[in-house]
């Protein structure tokens, strides 16, 4: 068996498409579960590219032990520094860096000549290397770039001190023989390739995202690299999840395997679902609500007389296990901290006991508390953190009649202290909620996507909001799940609203101590 290297880049890659925006405490959570699901490498963000992604990027550093943790930096010597700063607490710091080698990239992109650009690549692999015991070089748009150039570019940078090459699929536009053919050409042309590792990027623009990375790992690939559910710019990233099971079903044809723990595949999917606000389609491979659903009589009738028929992954190896009731309204304390530990939350008694009380809540109305409810108000707890002042909602009430204009109106304690009421209109009840809160946080809000989804089955089920505004031009996604789905779009609201507070102020901080 060949041991293939993952390397996870929801928070880098992943966390850059339209609409994601995770605070640090929300991704140190994506992190540790990275680390759970046995990832060998976390890219944790861009540390050059704001204060926000270096605090991430170090707080990750710092804390995860059984992953590398690496960061994103381009070939200009303020990011390597920057990222050297980030990410030198790490057990075996490593640095990413990369440019682009393709000819269209490098004339308007770059403005450069190839041997400018291959100067620039072999100086800051030097200099990276001046820090970091691991770096990795990535060929931008390798796919249209010129084959040959790659392998001169490829040989000076390995020459220079890379321990990694990179051959990124940046715009998804390689076809698997093709791109399966470009590693084997590079494997056999490029001096010095057998002493590094050579990773795959690909990306889903053409929907072969996993096709490629596969026929890359057939024709030489020791790494590849994705995110979570495939989240990424444009169409996405290649979904790790579905190279790891394809890894392990089909060991008989690839002989390959990641160190993947597969059992934690539906926790972590579910968990960088709930904190990005990406929903799954019902029918994505391995980790979409339907993956198992078997329908039709002929499928059903054969998975009684035996599973093998349809089954060729079963629930239980990605950790999908049947939801149980697990807790009810007459659970104590002891019987909820247990229960949390159990499904391997690790929260402070402060966090611990307020999860409890909304536990609590809850339990009076809702008849079962499913391990999906406890997971959302779980995973609620971890990630809150705030010492900014923030908008609370107190109440909402909403009157609605098929003949009446609804009407909103909305109580909540504000950033400085003062309890506000406010009441608005709208043509349906959720915008008569979003125009009254939009009167309260006294800004333009511009919604540009605004989702509801229940969290369990039932018609007690949970309801989920998520929502992507504009608040004075500045964009933001935020979320919540209550009972209610207009309480959870009211909170999901101020949610989005209180993430541009709390990163002002955090920045606002930092700005006072680097004064
Ligand atoms: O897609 C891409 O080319 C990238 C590089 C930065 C590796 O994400
Ligand atoms: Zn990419």
């Amino acid at each position: 068996m060949r041991k293939i290297d993952i390397f996870d880049t929801t928070l880098r890659d992943g966390e850059q498409s339209a609409g994601i925006n995770l605070n640090t405490q929300e991704k140190l959570e994506i992190a540790r579960q990275l680390e759970k699901y046995g990832v060998s490498i976390i890219e944790a963000g861009f540390p050059a590219s704001s204060p926000g992604d270096f605090e991430a990027v170090k707080q990750i550093a710092g804390t995860v032990k059984n992953s590398i943790v690496t960061g994103l930096a381009r070939s200009v010597k303020s990011d390597i520094e920057t990222s050297w700063e980030a990410l030198k607490g790490g057990v075996q710091p490593h640095l990413h860096t990369f440019i682009a080698t393709s000819p269209i990239h490098m004339q308007y992109k770059l403005n450069k000549t190839p041997e400018q650009v291959i100067e620039i690549a072999v100086e800051s692999v030097k200099l990276a290397r001046k820090y970091f015991p691991l770096v990795q070089w990535s060929a931008e748009d390798a796919t249209r770039s010129d084959r040959d150039f790659l392998v001169r570019i490829m040989n000076e940078v390995i020459k220079a001190g890379a321990t990694t090459i990179n051959i990124p699929d940046t715009v998804g536009y390689a076809s698997p023989i093709e791109y399966g053919s470009l590693f084997r050409y590079l494997s056999e042309n490029v001096r010095g390739i057998e002493k590094v590792k050579l990773s795959a990027h690909c990306h889903d623009d053409l929907g072969l995202a996993t096709a490629n990375t596969l026929a890359a790992i057939e024709n030489g690939a020791t790494q590849i690299e994705g995110t979570i559910n495939g989240i990424g710019e444009r169409a996405g990233n290649v979904a790790l999840e579905e190279i790891a099971v394809a890894l392990h079903i089909r060991c008989d044809y690839y002989q390959s395997e990641s160190g993947i723990v597969l059992k934690e595949t539906k926790r972590t999917s579910q968990l960088v679902s709930k904190l990005t606000g990406v929903v799954i389609q019902p029918n994505k491979a391995i980790v979409g609500k339907n993956a198992f659903a078997h329908e039709s009589g002929i499928h059903q009738d054969g998975m009684l007389k035996n599973p093998e028929t349809y089954e060729i992954i079963t629930p239980d190896l990605i950790g999908d296990v049947a939801t149980e009731l697990v807790l009810g309204k007459h659970s104590g304390r002891h019987a909820f901290f247990d229960r949390a530990k159990q499904m391997g939350f690790q929260l402070s008694d402060e966090k611990l006991n307020a999860a409890f009380v909304a536990f609590k809540k809850l339990a009076d109305r809702k008849k079962e508390i499913t391990e999906e409810d406890l997971f959302v108000l779980l995973t609620d707890q971890q990630v809150q953190t705030s010492e900014a002042e923030v908008y609370e909602l107190e109440s909402v009430q909403v009157q609605y009649g098929t003949s009446n204009i609804p009407t909103a109106t909305v109580q909540a304690k504000t950033p400085s202290g003062e309890v506000e009421v406010v009441s608005s209109t709208g043509a349906g009840s959720v915008e008569a909620i979003f125009n009254t809160l939009e009167k309260l946080v006294n800004g333009k809000v511009h919604i540009i996507d605004y989702r509801v989804s229940s969290v369990s089955k039932g018609r007690d089920a949970l309801g989920e909001a998520v929502i992507n505004l504009s608040f004075n031009d500045v964009i933001s996604t935020g979320r919540n799940a209550s009972q209610d789905v207009l309480e959870a779009s009211a909170k999901a609201y101020l949610n989005a609203i209180n993430r541009q507070i709390v990163k002002a102020h955090y920045q606002e901080q930092r700005e006072a101590v680097a004064q």
